[in-house]
Parts: C-alpha cells; sequence; structure tokens
C-alpha cells in the first residue's frame, strides 16, 4: 500500500512539473511563430530544402536578431527572390524578408533568434567540385577562419555558418556582398576585397563540400 501511496504522489509530483514546464518559455514562443510565419520555406527546424533558400538553423541568436533588425529597418535589402524556378514546393511565387520582418515585433524577433540558436544545423547535401573546394579550403583558413571558426561550421564568432549552406544562396550572397549591396564587418570587407572570381568560387565549392581541413 505504502508503494503505492508514493507511486501516486510521484505521478503528482510529475503532473505539477510538467505543468510548471507548460508555461511558454521564449524558446516555445518562438517555435510557435517560426512554425507559422517562417516553416514553409525555412522548414521546421531551419534546415532549408530549397536551394534558393538558406539554411538559417543554428545560427547565434544574436546574428539572426541582427540580420532580422536589417530587414525590418530595411538596411538590408531582401532579393524578392522568385522562387517558382526552383525545386520547391512553396506555392508562393515570390517572397520578400523585409515585409515578412516587419511584421514582426521586437520581442517576437528575440523569441525566433533564440529558438533557432537552438536547432541542429544539417549540411545539405550536394555535388562539389573537389580540386576547387581543396583550393577554397586553403583560402578560407587564411583570410576567414578566425570569424567563421572551425572551416565555417561554428557560429561561436556571432558570424554565418557558411558550411553546409545551399550552393544557389551562397552564390547569389558572394554577388551582393561583391557589389556591396550587403553589409559586413569591416574586417571582413578588408579581405573579402582581396578575393578574385576564381577564389569565390573555390570558397564556394569548399562551403558546400564535406571536406576537412584536418
Ligand atoms: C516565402 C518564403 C519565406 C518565408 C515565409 C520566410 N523566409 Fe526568410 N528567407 C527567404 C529567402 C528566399 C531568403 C534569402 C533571400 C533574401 O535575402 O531575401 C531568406 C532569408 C532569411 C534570412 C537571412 C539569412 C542570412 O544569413 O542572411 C533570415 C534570418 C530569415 N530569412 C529568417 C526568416 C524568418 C525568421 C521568417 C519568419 C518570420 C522567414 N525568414 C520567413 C524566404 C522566406
Ligand atoms: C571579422 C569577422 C569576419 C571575417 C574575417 C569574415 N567574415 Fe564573413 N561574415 C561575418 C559576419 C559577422 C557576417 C554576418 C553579416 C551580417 O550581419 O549580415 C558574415 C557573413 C558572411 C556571408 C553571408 C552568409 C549568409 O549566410 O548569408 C558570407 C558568404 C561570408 N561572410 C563569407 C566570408 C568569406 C569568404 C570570408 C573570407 C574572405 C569572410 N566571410 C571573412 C564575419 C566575418
Amino acid at each position: 500500500m505504502r508503494t503505492n501511496l508514493i507511486f501516486h504522489l510521484l505521478i503528482f509530483m510529475l503532473s505539477l512539473s510538467t505543468k510548471a514546464f507548460s508555461i511558454d518559455t521564449t524558446e516555445d514562443i518562438g517555435k510557435k511563430l517560426f512554425q507559422e510565419k517562417c516553416s514553409e520555406c525555412h522548414q521546421q527546424d531551419g534546415n532549408s530544402e530549397d536551394p534558393e533558400i538558406p539554411n538559417i538553423a543554428g545560427t547565434s541568436a544574436i546574428l539572426t536578431f541582427d540580420i532580422l533588425d536589417q530587414f525590418k529597418s530595411g538596411d538590408k535589402k531582401s532579393k524578392s527572390i522568385k522562387i517558382e524556378d526552383s525545386a520547391t514546393t512553396v506555392d508562393k511565387t515570390e517572397t520578400n524578408m523585409n515585409e515578412i520582418a516587419k511584421s514582426l515585433k521586437t520581442n517576437e524577433i528575440e523569441a525566433i533568434s533564440f529558438f533557432l540558436a537552438k536547432q541542429k544545423s544539417k549540411s545539405a547535401s550536394q555535388t562539389f567540385d573537389q580540386e576547387l573546394a581543396i583550393k577554397g579550403k586553403d583560402i578560407h583558413m587564411d583570410l576567414c577562419e578566425n570569424c567563421h571558426v572551425d572551416e565555417g561550421t561554428n557560429n561561436i564568432e556571432d558570424a554565418s555558418i557558411l558550411r553546409g549552406q545551399w550552393k544557389n544562396y551562397l552564390q547569389s550572397q558572394f554577388k551582393v556582398l561583391s557589389e556591396g549591396e550587403r553589409y559586413m564587418p569591416r574586417r571582413m570587407k578588408k579581405r573579402f576585397r582581396k578575393l578574385s572570381d576564381e577564389d569565390k568560387k573555390a570558397l564556394i565549392e569548399f562551403y558546400i563540400s564535406p571536406i576537412s581541413a584536418n
């Protein structure tokens, strides 16, 4: 009987604690918002299945917050990519991240950023040019590694995760960065300027490859 009582007491305590946990945390709020407003394009966890739509899972909360804030203020222009041509199942033919970010309150951007930082970034599986990727690895280790840490896989310096990103998306960002249409930190600009077109191609092949520098 006594064991029975202890058992019921345990169940009761467990139900209390799950009740306590059911109070929405910032992460839960972020998850809900993300599912409502973002997942049709960026998938449930931020690992996109469309080459034109970036993987944003695992990005540091500070960087996501900063980028969404730039979209909201208009400092960062959305490319309004038509996604009807790519292998997407999304029925929207056009997207505009500026409009999407403007619809969010600051505390909602915070919650989404927190949720995304907790998601695991998965590499998009893509074919790559081995020879160029090896060349790209050397350029990365020389010029980009100190912010895009651990061969571009780590967000610890609040810089974007580059490894495993979609090639189409990377190409579009290399283009807007080269044309000065996207903000980049001063120290990145100094190094980015040194890159030839061939270097940029090699870097992209490295970022989409699973090649390790070790
Ligand atoms: C209709 C499709 C669509 C929806 C919905 C959408 N996005 Fe995007 N998102 C894109 C595309 C396409 C890009 C890349 C082009 C661009 O910069 O505008 C992008 C870019 C981004 C980036 C920039 C990544 C980087 O490294 O610069 C972030 C962050 C982002 N989206 C977050 C969100 C969040 C958060 C939501 C929901 C509130 C959302 N997106 C809803 C399609 C979408
Ligand atoms: C001083 C640190 C720093 C250095 C060095 C640096 N980056 Fe960056 N990089 C960043 C930050 C921070 C961002 C995010 C910028 C923003 O707020 O939009 C970024 C963004 C990017 C993006 C956009 C990624 C995306 O998902 O949209 C690319 C591509 C990129 N960097 C490539 C490079 C390359 C190539 C090099 C070396 C030649 C390099 N970076 C060197 C800090 C750095």
